[in-house]
């Protein structure tokens, strides 16, 4: 049989997290070392100039899965034919909440997911970073209806892995002996970060992090607030937002949904998805879950223990997602309303 060598065109938005994140996906980090990758980099009129440097660039890391670099300014050939798209283009936080670049950013994620939904695979996987990630995720469900829902997320494993550092941090272990964090809800500064399931290797088998800790003093305060103010917290200390910590996370979320969640990861990892109404979450909104993945297709954890702390952060997450529900009318009204 004749072997036909099957490319994956990715399209990303150039910014500084592109920057970070393109010769993570040349090198294979993101698709696997045998993957071949087309990259189609999209970025504003006056940046056209750095989209050729950053091409220049990608040449010279001589990168033997990079099968073609496509630099462009307009939407539509960066969204033709694509099987991967990373929605990273939008307004960065300065200061203020991430909700708070909506008014900014909706047209921009209109445009592209009219794109997205006209020129790309009729399976492409979308991963949304911009901020509010969930939020412009769910608006470029409702604008590219013919993309299946499960494949339109957003970014939470940034949240999730800053989640793992803290405990190792605070446990002196190390990160990639911590597992099994939750991230649930909204890449918000109300984010719930769990640590009631995770646990630390210990040689053979494992502890549970709260059995580690004397009590859950801890958990319930400075590892939630650190977590949820982690972007912050950076954007005071670099006057500008997380680039390369955001790309690694970018990169992780679409190879553990393209390739699987590997166990040495620990049983899941997060990500905000179409929620289906597990745990009592109202469907349709993008949520962030516990999930596995397999063969391209995440899952939601079920069966998860739900105490009362964590069922009450739960539910003022969903709640605070319910403002832009799947249910289009709701959507369309916002963004009348922003462009109003
Ligand atoms: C982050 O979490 O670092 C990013 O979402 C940037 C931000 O606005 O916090």
């Amino acid at each position: 049989m004749e072997n036909v060598e099957v490319v994956q065109k990715v399209v990303i938005l150039l910014g500084q997290i592109a920057y970070a994140l393109v010769p993570m996906i040349a090198r294979g980090e993101m698709l696997g070392p045998e993957q071949p990758v087309i990259l189609h980099m999209l970025d504003i009129q006056p940046a056209d100039e750095i989209l050729k440097g950053v091409k220049m660039e990608l040449m010279d890391g001589a990168f033997p899965l990079l099968k073609g670099v496509i630099t462009t300014t307009d939407v539509i050939e960066a969204c033709k034919g694509v099987d991967i798209a990373i929605m990273l283009g939008g307004f960065p936080r300065t200061k203020g909440e991430r909700k708070d670049l909506i008014s900014k950013n909706v047209g921009i994620y209109k445009a592209q997911a009219l794109a997205l939904e006209q020129h790309a695979d009729s399976n492409c996987k979308v991963l949304v970073v911009a901020n509010p990630a969930n939020t412009n995720a769910l608006i470029l469900k409702e604008f590219a209806p013919s993309i299946p829902e499960e494949n339109i997320t957003s970014l939470t494993r940034l949240d999730h892995n800053r989640a793992l550092g803290q405990i190792a941090d605070n446990l002196n272990v190390h990160v990639g002996d911590v597992k099994n964090v939750i991230i649930w809800g909204n890449h918000s500064s109300s984010q719930y970060p769990d640590a009631n399931h995770a646990t630390v290797d210990v040689g053979v088998g494992h502890k549970s992090v709260r059995e580690i800790l004397a009590d859950d003093h801890w958990l319930k305060t400075d590892f939630i607030t650190n977590v949820q103010q982690r972007g912050e917290a950076i954007i005071k200390a670099r006057r500008l937002s997380s680039a390369f910590s955001a790309a690694s996370a970018a990169c992780d979320h679409m190879r553990d949904w393209v390739l699987g969640t590997p166990k040495s990861q620990g049983t899941w990892v997060s990500m905000g998805v179409y929620s289906d109404g597990s745990y009592g979450i109202q469907p349709g909104l993008i949520y962030s879950f516990p999930v596995t993945c397999e063969k391209g297709e995440w899952s939601i954890v079920q069966g998860l223990k739900i105490d009362e702390f964590a069922r009450e952060k739960m539910d003022a997450l969903a709640n605070e997602l319910v403002l832009v529900v799947a249910n289009p009318a709701n959507t369309n009204a916002l963004i009348l309303k922003e462009f109003a």
